[in-house]
């Protein structure tokens, strides 16, 4: 059988400078935390697995399928969506348009704007943003912002969601929320991969834990195996942590 997603001997380079080096892992659903320093490449992964940046060298697979290179609307149309660390939505359309227009060009299979619309609106129920459906996106706070990224990928019906630190910069109950909202969504059949440096969250929501450093895996596993690895709290967590 092949796996869910596939990533194998992926390398980025950035002229000189090598954001990933031969990064190699498999994934067969639920949820999978990465962790690492600022730099250390996550969102540049996020990013050749998306077809944002081809990688230099290695081949990602999505079921089997060499999704290498592909473009993002491709990549979501076959089931993988993801969500923008700094959340850019249209800011002068409101929350229902931006999410129906994600519907509209990256969703799989083809459906009338109202049909678009009326999708958008369930899944904007289902982040619970439905007060704010007719606002600008401009007018959104942070936490809001990022239940709108979430709602955008969303709406695209994906097999694999991946978020790129979507509970940075909130309040402890604000990201407690959206942990609840991420578990959520993977009981209902959603695998999800998450980006993220709030421990307090992706401790509790992963499964399954790989860690960046400069461009590489240093360390994979369970939550509670990872947080204990010397390597990792060398390399991010400190002794603070621990302690
Ligand atoms: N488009 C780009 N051009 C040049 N260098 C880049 C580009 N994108 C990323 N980099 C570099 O690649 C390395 C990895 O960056 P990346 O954004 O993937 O890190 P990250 O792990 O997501 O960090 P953070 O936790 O701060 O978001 C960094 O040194 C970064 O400066
Ligand atoms: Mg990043």
């Amino acid at each position: 059988m092949a796996h869910l997603l596939e990533v194998k001997g992926v390398w980025k380079f950035f002229g000189g400078l090598a954001a990933l080096k031969n990064v190699s892992f498999t994934y067969d659903g639920g949820i999978l935390g990465i962790i690492g320093p600022n730099g250390a490449g996550k969102t540049t992964l996020f990013n050749c697995i998306t077809g944002v940046y081809r990688p230099s060298r290695g081949r990602v697979y999505f079921k089997g399928r060499d999704i290498t290179g592909l473009k993002p609307h491709k990549v979501c149309r076959l089931g993988i969506a993801r969500t923008f660390q700094i959340p850019r939505p249209f800011g002068n359309e409101t929350v229902l348009e931006n999410v129906t227009a994600a519907r509209l060009f990256g969703g799989a299979g083809a459906v009338s704007i109202k049909k678009a619309a009326e999708e958008a609106m369930e899944v904007i129920r289902f982040v619970g943003l439905e007060g704010k459906a007719g606002v600008r996106a401009s007018s959104l706070n942070i936490h809001e912002r990022k239940r709108l990224e979430i709602a955008r990928a969303l709406v695209t019906r994906p097999e694999v969601l991946m978020l790129d630190e979507v509970a940075s910069g909130l309040t402890p109950a604000e990201v407690d929320g959206i942990v609840e909202l991420v578990k959520e969504i993977n009981r209902r059949g959603v695998n999800v991969i998450w980006i993220e440096h709030v421990m307090r969250a992706i401790m509790r929501a992963a499964e399954r834990i790989i860690v960046l450093d400069y461009g590489e895996i240093i360390s994979e596993g369970p939550p509670e195996k990872v947080a204990k690895d010397p390597a990792v709290i060398k390399a991010y967590l400190g002794e603070e942590y621990v302690a």
